[in-house]
């Protein structure tokens, strides 16, 4: 069962650090873009959209901006109060509301209201699938038919390289062969917190979303083949030239289905399709 309250602390402690992330390299900033460049693509200007796990709303004030109406939740209620502050009343009523809330317990938030839902940070840090279900199973009721679910998923992908350090061999790394089979949760360390995230291979992301009956669309890399980078090649990307050249890279490889999940993260992209869901 998840740990809400130190995930909410520890996002209260750490407001500016995830306000500032992505600008923080240029893989957060090719982060922001890809997400971006997708929702602009299938979220039209003037729709409803609900960003659950929205953080301090960078992509809230991103829709803001493109006259979107727009709704903000969070378990992190210092992060939500920035966000407000930092807008400072000027989208005026296209602001719907900002509640804290967990991604869980959404009763309170009309069904077929939305014409987007972002599920972009809790489904990594749901530990249990009855609360991912339950998360996704809201996405869906509070969609209109024929709306689209943003959610982004945590791949087990970047624990494979530690354990190769020092291996003998493959054919008794009994982990690592595990790991590349299966889903599993990691811990760091974030604002002096222990947080754990839930790691999972698209396929599994696929079905899990596929059992509420959200139509996949689309699954893109987030980090992609510039996970296979370390610190020192990123700092090489330290000019506006070079940095084009790796948002290159990352758009024209995010899609290709023989790298799906070789990645710390990716985007799926949901319909909520015409059927009833019994
Ligand atoms: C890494 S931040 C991502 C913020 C933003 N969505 C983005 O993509 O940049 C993850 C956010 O999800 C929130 N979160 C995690 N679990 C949640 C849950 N069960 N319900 C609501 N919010 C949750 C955290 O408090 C945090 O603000």
């Amino acid at each position: 069962m998840t740990d809400r309250n130190t995930i909410a602390a520890a996002y209260d402690a750490g407001v500016d650090e995830e306000y500032n992330r992505l600008v923080s390299t240029p893989l957060c900033e090719a982060e922001f873009m890809l997400v971006s460049e997708l929702l602009s693509e299938y979220i039209s200007e003037g729709s409803t959209v609900i960003d659950i796990g929205a953080g301090p709303g960078r992509y809230a004030e991103f829709l803001l901006s493109k006259n979107c109406n727009v709704g903000t939740i969070d378990l992190s209620a210092l992060s939500l109060a920035s966000f407000t502050k930092r807008i400072n009343g000027n989208y005026g009523k296209s602001l719907l509301f900002s509640k804290t809330s967990c991604a869980t317990e959404l009763e309170w938030v009309q069904s077929e209201s939305a014409d987007a839902v972002l599920l972009m940070g809790p489904l990594y840090h749901l530990t249990s699938e009855e609360e991912r279900t339950k998360a996704i199973a809201n996405s869906y009721r509070i969609l209109k038919k024929g709306g689209f679910v943003f959610s982004i998923f945590m791949s087990p992908y970047p624990k494979l390289n530690p354990l190769l350090e020092g291996a003998d061999s493959i054919l008794t790394n009994r982990e690592l062969i595990n790991t590349v089979q299966e889903n599993c949760t990691t811990k760091v360390m974030f604002q002096g917190f222990e947080i754990e995230q839930y790691r999972c291979w698209p396929l599994y992301a696929r079905e899990i979303m596929e059992k509420q009956d959200f139509i996949t669309e689309r699954i893109r890399n987030i980090e992609g083949v510039g996970s296979f980078y370390n610190k020192q090649n990123l700092s090489e990307f330290d000019n506006n030239n070079s940095k084009q050249a790796l948002f290159r890279m990352l758009r024209n490889t995010c899609e290709n289905p023989n790298l799906l999940g070789i990645t710390h993260q990716y985007l799926y992209v949901g319909k909520k399709g015409d059927n009833i869901h019994l």
